[in-house]
């Protein structure tokens, strides 16, 4: 075997994790759920919504048959809502074209919706003991380090030659057929997830500890702090809204986004554009008396491709048509809440932000 992958095993052997809801399973479902809710977000944070989901939907058949309301609402608080409704898309999908049993082969398993290439690396790797290169930002980070790669290993160049390097550095093919039975490329891929969450970390990477140090040149030249280097990014166009928070017996209302757009299918704070007068727009849109409560501080939100401001308007529903807050609105389906019941359902993260955070007395949740 290789030298780095044997360190990285040796070391993943002593001082990696070994007790993660999702280790010591084969099951491809549960494999796949736990690196879905890991892409964007930390294992401590994921835990227990692995532990939940998994209960309230235990395979892939009762993932398929369930809404994809309940499946949101489930995900309420993770963020990143996509994943949920890839999740839900691709569990459907394998019902209808892989009779229920979710696909053995990695290029199958990378076709079904939310799953890129190390993703359905990891799933072949963790539930079959495939031989396939992960290559997540963490192992860029690592590779970018040892090898010592300028640039941004994001980019178009940096990412052909990472792969190159994922798929050369993997437990060779002989070791991996006879480790299929002793699970060597599962502990080499949760070899180079631990090291990459424990200690080649994006701020002080603890050098002293790894078992890569003798190797790495990013170490060796002093320039752990320079390497992986940031994205050159343009600044972000900026767009800005409001959003509605309009009271009626300590409830607010909410309504459902459209399937497709920004926050799809999310319970959301109504939205007006910031030309119009907010007391005119109830009037219009809801035909609801209001009248303005204090005032809340404004806040950004970063999407991928564009800066949100937002702008939080608190309202007190003096009157209104008793047909807001049922289905079957112009503007779609709505409904009053209390801020509990709202921050257990699937809103955007900005919506809970400023239930949570953004100080109107109001609307503290209890
Ligand atoms: N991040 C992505 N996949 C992971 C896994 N299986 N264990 C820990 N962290 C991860």
């Amino acid at each position: 075997m290789n030298s780095f992958a044997a360190k990285l095993i040796g070391w993943q052997k002593q001082h990696g994790r070994h007790h993660l809801p999702w280790q010591n399973t084969r099951d491809p479902y549960a494999i796949w759920l736990s690196e879905i809710m890991l892409q964007q977000t930390q294992v401590s944070t994921v835990i227990p919504y692995y532990r939940r989901f998994l209960q309230r939907f235990p395979d892939i058949n009762s993932l398929a048959l369930a809404s994809l309301d309940d499946v949101l609402t489930q995900w309420s608080g993770l963020g990143y809502y996509s994943r949920g409704r890839n999740l839900h898309r691709a569990a459907r999908l394998i019902v209808a074209n892989h009779q229920g049993i979710f696909p053995r082969d990695v290029e199958e398993i990378r076709q079904l919706p939310g799953i890129g290439r190390s993703t359905a690396a990891a799933i072949a790797a963790f539930a079959y003991g495939e031989r396939c290169a992960i290559l997540d930002g963490n192992v860029k980070r690592i590779f970018a380090r040892y090898f010592g790669i300028e640039g941004y290993p994001g980019g178009k160049g940096n990412e052909i030659l990472l792969w190159q390097k994922a798929e050369e550095l993997l437990p060779s093919p002989r070791d991996a057929d006879q480790n299929r039975i002793n699970g060597r490329i599962e502990a080499y891929t949760q070899a180079l997830m631990d090291l990459g969450a424990t200690v080649c970390t994006r701020g002080k990477p603890k050098c002293a500890a790894c078992p890569l140090q003798s190797g790495c040149i990013a170490l060796r030249d002093s320039r752990t702090d320079r390497l992986p280097a940031p994205r050159l990014r343009k600044p972000l166009p900026e767009k800005e809204t409001v959003l509605l928070v309009l009271m009626k017996q300590k409830m607010i209302l909410l309504e459902k986004r459209p399937a497709t757009g920004i926050w799809g299918g999310l319970w959301c704070l109504p939205e007006m554009p910031v030309s119009k007068n907010a007391i005119e727009y109830c009037m219009q849109n809801f035909e609801m008396k209001v009248k303005p409560l204090a005032q809340m501080q404004p806040f950004d939100h970063i999407f991928t491709h564009f800066k949100l401001r937002i702008y939080p308007q608190p309202l007190q529903v003096v009157s209104c048509s008793t047909a807001i807050g049922s289905k079957g609105q112009d503007r779609g389906e709505s409904i009053w809440m209390t801020p509990d019941d709202a921050l257990n359902a699937a809103i955007p993260s900005p919506v809970r932000k400023l239930l949570i955070q953004h100080g109107c007395p109001q609307i503290i949740p209890s």
